[in-house]
């Protein structure tokens, strides 16, 4: 049974609750003013305080800061019949879980104190959801337990303890860059400089004097000579990121410095020798840059001497709850505040799904879900939509779709560009999905359950041939489910 306790200075609201809430599953327990009800918290314990603002004697936001000094987890709800913003948010800053407004919606009030009872009950269940992190892990920053991460792990020893250059591959929000920084901080070099540049973010015309610097008047607008990136690491090493946005004759120039330690600055003939050691990283598969020519052959064989791949998020899922952990802490010690816990429901629903921004996604969706929450915990309903409807049935997106709306139905013709971009969006988080059949399996579908099976007219709907839609259904193997007539 949840304890509730109402702390309201008005009959009225005491009767209705009395007549809405007390059931053998909610024990119901009221209080005429702040202190009255500051007075039995401890000893009642209730599972949720729902708490008027505007009280005689102490107010309902002085009585909220006074009960959080008792029980700093306790799920609050605040009634005004005064909705200002400025009571929501000092609420809000306060801690309380929701804000309601006087008078209410029974069934919004019934909604609000049900989603606050099952956050209270989350909270005193997991007291912390906390799969065990070693030291190490945070010492190195990079989080993971899966076979594919500890392969990562020992190569990064290995290339620690040497000088050689390590291409870094996988797709973006991997992790590429932090074990780039991972291989230099366990590096000889650690002491020395560690620059990064990211080629594609680098105007094409502009990124190899950045790199090697130019002589005065080397180009319009070289009104003095400049030192590039290679000179200035000097001893250290150097991180080039996106290298396949690299032209040729850059590319020609890292070959050269890799090969000889050489080059030479733009418009100049001086050769400046340098020790640099070359981290590489990108996102694109190199080898069919290769195969087009767009990217230097040697100087792919000469960076892929060692080559760390970063497995996609979805790939090596068991890593999540370890990353949502670790990054709840150290949002938490960024902050400097206690980390907040997470419902395992929603673990349940983060671990399902695709991640195709990586684990820098995952990091933006704690985020968010840390300023939603409104409890210490946090709850699956406090996930995005789109990460918690982890892509199921076609039918169950092709539904949130028809209500969103780029395709809302309207009096025009239906669009059926948008809508197709937008199935299309969604169909890139599921990288098994082959979304022209599952659609078209779909359509037909649909059309059958609309004619009741009438292939003839089906067909006419779908705007195909009745042979076509035989040898579909065939194909598709729709006969099962559909009595088809
Ligand atoms: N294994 C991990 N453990 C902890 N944090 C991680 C891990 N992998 C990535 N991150 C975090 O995710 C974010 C993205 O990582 P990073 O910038 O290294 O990715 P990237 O592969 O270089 O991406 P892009 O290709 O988009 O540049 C960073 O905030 C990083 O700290
Ligand atoms: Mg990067």
């Amino acid at each position: 049974m949840d304890k509730l306790l109402l702390i309201d200075d008005e009959a009225d609201v005491q009767y209705s609750f009395r007549r809405i809430f007390d059931s053998p599953q909610i024990q119901l327990t009221a209080a005429s003013s702040g202190e009255e009800g500051l007075k039995i918290l401890p000893k009642l314990k209730p599972d949720l305080v729902v708490m008027d603002v505007r009280m005689g004697g102490l107010s309902g936001l002085e009585t909220l800061r006074r009960l959080r000094q008792i029980d700093a987890k306790l799920p609050v709800i605040i009634m005004t019949a005064y909705g200002t913003t400025h009571t929501a948010i000092e609420a809000m800053k306060l801690g309380a879980y929701d804000y309601l407004l006087k008078p209410f919606d029974v069934p919004k009030l019934k909604q609000v104190i049900a989603a606050a009872l099952h956050a209270s009950r989350v909270m005193r269940q997991v007291v912390s959801y906390q799969p065990m992190l070693e030291s190490e892990d945070y010492a190195l920053g990079i989080i993971g337990r899966s076979e594919s991460m500890q392969n990562v792990f020992k190569l990064i020893g290995q290339l620690a303890s040497s000088d050689a250059t390590a291409l870094i591959t996988g797709e973006s929000g991997t992790g590429k860059e932090l074990v780039a920084r991972a291989i230099y901080h366990h590096s000889r070099r650690s002491e020395q400089p560690f620059l990064a540049i990211n080629c594609a973010a680098i105007p094409e015309n502009l990124l190899e004097s950045e790199l090697f610097g130019h002589e005065k008047g080397a180009f319009t607008g070289a009104v003095a000579q400049r030192v590039g990136k290679f000179e200035q690491c000097h001893d250290g090493t150097i991180f080039l990121d996106e290298i396949g946005d690299m032209s040729l004759q850059t590319q020609t120039k890292i070959l050269r410095v890799l090969q000889s330690g050489t080059f030479e600055r733009v418009g100049g003939n001086q050769p400046v020798q340098v020790d640099v050691r070359v981290i590489a990283a990108t996102n694109k598969a190199l080898e069919q840059a290769v195969a087009a020519r767009e990217f230097r052959e040697d100087l792919f064989y000469r960076l892929n001497v060692v080559r760390i791949h970063l497995p996609p998020l979805r790939e090596r899922r068991e890593d999540i709850p370890l990353l949502i952990n670790y990054f709840l802490q150290k949002i938490a010690q960024s902050q400097i505040q206690p980390p907040r816990c997470i419902d395992p429901e929603a673990v349940g629903a983060l671990e399902k799904f695709h991640w195709p921004g990586n684990v820098r996604e995952l990091e933006n969706v704690i985020r968010r879900a840390l300023v939603v929450a409104k409890g210490e915990v946090i709850l699956r309903d406090d996930l995005p939509p789109d990460v918690v409807a982890a892509p199921g049935s076609l039918r169950s997106a092709a539904s949130s779709l028809a209500s969103s709306p780029a395709v809302a139905p309207s009096s025009e013709a239906p669009d059926v560009s948008s809508l197709a971009q937008a199935l299309f969006r969604w169909a890139r988080t599921d990288s098994q999905l082959r979304i022209i059949p599952a659609v078209e399996r779909e359509l037909i579908i649909n059309a059958l359950a609309e004619t009741k099976g009438n292939q003839v007219q089906a067909a006419k709907l779908l705007g195909i041939t009745r042979a076509t839609l035989r040898k579909r259904i065939e194909k598709f193997g729709i006969k099962q489910e559909l009595s088809i007539k």
